[in-house]
């Protein structure tokens, strides 16, 4: 029951403007939409293709504060990075939009305003967590404490990153304020819902009846959250950076990113098209598609269709084409731990080379479960695919025609039925192509179109024009006439997926402009057209290349592995009662001096408020005695006392190790009395 639709409003997930993009995100959304775009304009549909980055969240605001700096600042910085990643890789958008734009704050407030004043929203008082000393609800990321399952320290309020257990705020144990340390408490606050248990009857028929066609792996997690029955969603959050909850006695509440980020893709088409946007998204001829990473299912497929069908006029999305994850060498890929390949820095290292990402990543498409991205795999596909077969058989027809003929396109004499096998074969490869694009099966497609190579240099190599030469100039013709038209179509069956090479290719061969309908015919090239200079489509990757990205990765390896060493020996629990017994004080530094014959140690005279007391500590590779004096150091008091050197230490002073062994005296954030005791 394919439904004929005029157009096609394709939308790609907004990355978060809080990072880079990494190759993950350009194989699981980027590169598929842009295909799929392509393929659409190549064949003259009317198509928009909208885009921007997502400004909103939680994690812009916590970016921020480490750094010092506005959210506004880190979404200005990585909205551009993001933007002109997209653009060096061809990312083919007719408007890249950002949602801190002012038509994006008016279409999601309106949006909001609509499905309030329609009664589409509950409210709700719930408690939660309020720092006190800030004057703010937490966000769950804003809450730390410890783990309730692995008891590790700064587990999040949402997650701990130790064990990867998804956590509610109240889970914690000890919570913490990460805004001013302090513990918070619970109070009362109101939002708004969404009552997705109202949507779930229309969503069941929609998703499981009408849409079986649907990709098994989105199919299937939506079937799952439609199973397990669907709950009212805060649509608000308590928050000072978003778009303002447009109802009265809402101060300081903003709408929940994932409210907004969709509307996102409205508000961006408006922004581009303020007069005719409503037909890409509200017309019933018009197909709605939105390419995403699994994480992002259920936002597209359940909760913004449900925000879509509350407000009434628009249309929904009518596929999800959704990847599963792409891995770096066989670890998730984490941008936290810098175990990525950034598109930026791909492009510092190979320049020139951006579509030899977009194909490698679109042969290793995680389309049906998670893949795998190694640099092996990479340098053998550039090498072995497209230098071996696709450049090399561009290279040979073009070079044999310039060799011959002078660069000029020759006449085809009589076909033999080899010819017309070989002419057949690239015909069938159309309606091959086009089947695997239109079921968004791009990793097959684009094998179709390395076949078509394939194709090409096996003819070459079967028909051996070059030992023809000298007796048959007639049949070299031929041969290299039909070459030449493979080599256009070519051109064309690789458009959508190596947009660049196929530019390149367009010049060599001096053409203008070609369409999809061009693809399988045998003359695209007439006799007689003058062909240009011809250059290598791609070149080698050397080993030494791929060995500095893999020494980058190991690099990258070890210092995560420190990092985890360091933080990781948390030792076995303690009981109260033997911590209490540790005299735990603060002391000020009366002199300090270097222990002859002995580079490590320093000796101490520490006031601690009754007395003076002398330790000594191995600390002399990090201070210089003279900065210590009239310092605070905080020290162990009741140790036994210990001979070091000849001297006696009566205690032990506190530092902290870094990941690099280097060590620095704790010390209290503000001057306390001598013997002040810490606990
Ligand atoms: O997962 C993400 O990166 C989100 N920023 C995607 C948002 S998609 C859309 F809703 F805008
Ligand atoms: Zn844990």
């Amino acid at each position: 029951m394919d439904k004929q639709f005029k157009r096609t409003t394709v939308t790609a997930a907004l990355p978060y403007a809080n990072g880079p993009v990494h190759i993950g995100h350009m194989a699981g959304v980027y590169i598929p939409a842009d295909i799929y775009v392509r393929y659409l304009r190549l064949k003259k549909e009317e198509v928009l293709f909208i885009g921007g980055s997502d400004e909103h969240g939680v994690p812009i605001t916590i970016r921020a504060k480490k750094e010092g700096v506005t959210p506004q600042d880190v979404v200005d910085k990585f909205h551009s990075i993001i933007k002109k990643s997209f653009i060096d890789f061809g990312i083919s958008y007719d408007f890249y939009g950002r949602t801190t734009s002012k038509t994006h704050h008016d279409t999601a407030s309106e949006f909001f305003r609509q499905l309030y004043d329609k009664g589409e929203f509950i409210e709700q008082v719930s408690e939660q967590y309020y720092d006190e000393k800030a004057e703010t609800f937490l966000a769950d990321r804003y809450i730390t404490g410890e783990c309730p399952h692995c008891h590790a320290e700064g587990a999040y309020g949402d997650q701990c990153e130790k064990c990867g257990t998804s956590l509610s705020p109240t889970d914690l144990i000890h919570p913490k304020s990460t805004i001013s340390g302090a513990e918070p408490v619970m109070k009362e606050t109101k939002h708004w819902y969404l009552p997705l248990d109202q949507h779930e009857a229309w969503l069941k028929q929609w998703i499981l009846n009408d849409h079986k066609e649907w990709r098994p792996n989105v199919y299937g997690q939506c079937k799952s959250w439609l199973d397990m029955g669907l709950h009212p969603r805060a649509v608000s959050r308590d928050l000072n950076w978003g778009i303002p909850v447009p109802v009265e006695g809402a101060e300081g509440k903003v709408l929940y990113v994932w409210f907004d980020a969709p509307i996102g893709y409205i508000s961006n088409t408006k922004e581009l098209l303020p007069n005719d946007w409503e037909k890409w998204w509200k017309n019933e001829d018009t197909r709605l598609l939105h390419f995403i990473g699994k994480d992002n299912i259920v936002f597209h497929c359940i909760v913004f269709p449900a925000m879509l069908k509350a407000e009434g006029s628009y249309i929904l999305p009518d596929n999800v084409p959704s990847n599963e994850f792409l891995n770096l060498e066989g670890d998730k890929i984490s941008t936290s731990r810098n175990w990525a390949v950034w598109l930026h820095e791909y492009l510092e290292d190979f320049p020139g080379k951006q579509d030899v990402l977009r194909y490698v990543l679109t042969a290793n498409a995680p389309e049906t479960k998670d893949n795998d991205f190694t640099w092996k795999d990479f340098q053998a596909r550039n090498n072995n695919e497209l230098v071996a077969v696709y450049g090399n058989f561009v290279n040979r027809a073009l070079v044999l025609t310039d060799k011959y003929f002078n660069g000029k396109v020759p006449s085809c004499g009589e076909l033999t039925d080899h010819d017309k096998e070989i002419i057949e074969s690239f015909r069938e490869v159309k309606v091959r192509l086009e089947d695997l694009l239109n079921h968004f099966k791009f990793r097959e497609a684009q094998k179709e179109a390395m076949n078509l190579a394939r194709i090409g240099n096996k003819y070459l190599a079967d028909t051996e024009p070059w030992k023809l030469a000298k007796t048959d100039m007639e049949r070299v013709g031929t041969i290299l006439n039909i070459s030449l038209q493979l080599v256009a179509n070519l051109a064309i069956a690789f458009e959508p997926f190596l947009p660049q090479s196929s530019n390149k290719l367009r010049d060599m061969l001096s053409i203008e402009a070609y369409d999809w309908n061009d693809l399988g015919r045998s003359n695209l090239l007439t006799p007689g057209h003058q062909l240009n200079k011809s250059e290598l489509l791609f070149d080698k990757i050397e080993d030494e290349a791929i060995q500095a990205q893999l020494d980058r990765l190991e690099r990258i390896k070890l210092e995560n592995e420190e990092l985890n060493y360091k933080a990781n020996p948390i030792k076995s629990d303690v009981s109260f009662d033997e911590f209490v017994k540790m005299d735990l004080r603060v002391g000020t530094v009366l002199e300090c001096t270097k222990v002859p014959k002995a580079d490590k140690l320093l000796q101490f005279k520490i006031e601690d408020g009754l007395e003076t007391r002398t330790i000594v500590s191995g600390i002399a590779k990090f201070y210089k005695p003279e900065e210590l004096v009239g310092k605070q150091v905080c020290f162990i008091a009741n140790l036994p006392p210990r001979k070091l050197k000849g001297i006696v230490s009566e205690g032990m002073i506190l530092s902290a190790e870094n990941s690099d062994g280097s060590l620095s005296l704790v010390s209290p954030i503000s001057e306390v009395k001598p013997g002040s005791q810490i606990g």
